[in-house]
């Protein structure tokens, strides 16, 4: 079964910050290598579901033009209103995926500590409307925890497994560590995607 909603409203009743997001030395590692991790410099429009309190949300309103957060729990989403209210390129909604999804089109869209919670169904659904959202050449970036928790649906090495599976997207970066696995895709025709050197001419 997909995590339910009243899941995370209770975590975010009992603590403003219930990963450690703001205060943790590993979150704040991670989201230094999330953004390490993507090939351009700058993008255009950028997706993030479950956005949680904003914290990576902010990082990528520094590399995007606009960004669009959704959180499905109603107090994080408040907060991250409130936080992000003097970066006039976010826009946060209150909503959960995949019983919605925006219609727009991305040049980015980041799945960072979310799809563990997903059923096999919804989890399908998630990877397929992400992939569909994202603009040809655009990136997805993909980022879970890899150590067993009670409460996900599915490991995280699982959830990467199912977005390797997906036909259409080519794999720029694979970052592998014990603690957590990244990896950034790129949409389009090229299964071998120029990496950012080639990108850049470099080579
Ligand atoms: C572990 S936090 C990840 C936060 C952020 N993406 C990051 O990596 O910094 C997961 C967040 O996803 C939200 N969430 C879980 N299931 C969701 C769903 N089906 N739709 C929208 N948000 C969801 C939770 O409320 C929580 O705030």
């Amino acid at each position: 079964m997909t995590v339910d909603g009243t899941y995370f409203d209770a975590m975010y009743a009992s603590c403003d910050d219930p990963w450690g997001f703001r205060t943790r030395w590993y979150e704040r590692r991670k989201r230094a290598v999330s953004m390490a991790a993507l090939p351009r410099e700058r993008y255009g429009c950028a997706f993030e579901p479950g956005c949680s309190i904003g914290l990576l949300t902010r990082e990528l309103s520094f590399r995007c033009d606009q960004v669009l957060a959704w959180e499905g729990a109603h107090e994080a989403a408040s907060r991250t209103r409130e936080e992000l209210a003097d970066a006039g390129n976010v826009r946060v909604v209150w909503a959960r995926v995949p019983e919605k999804w925006p219609k727009d089109e991305f040049d980015l869209v980041v799945l960072s500590e979310l799809l563990y919670y997903f059923d096999d169904q919804d989890l399908a659904a998630v990877l397929d409307l992400a992939w569909g959202s994202l603009r040809s050449g655009g990136t997805l970036l993909a980022v879970h925890w890899r150590h067993p928790v009670a409460e996900h649906t599915r490991s995280g090495d699982d959830a990467h497994r199912a977005l390797a599976g997906l036909p259409g997207l080519g794999r720029l970066v694979e970052h592998r560590e014990e603690d957590f696995l990244l990896d950034v895709y790129q949409a389009g025709r090229c299964a071998r995607p120029a990496s950012v050197a080639r990108a850049g001419g470099l080579v």
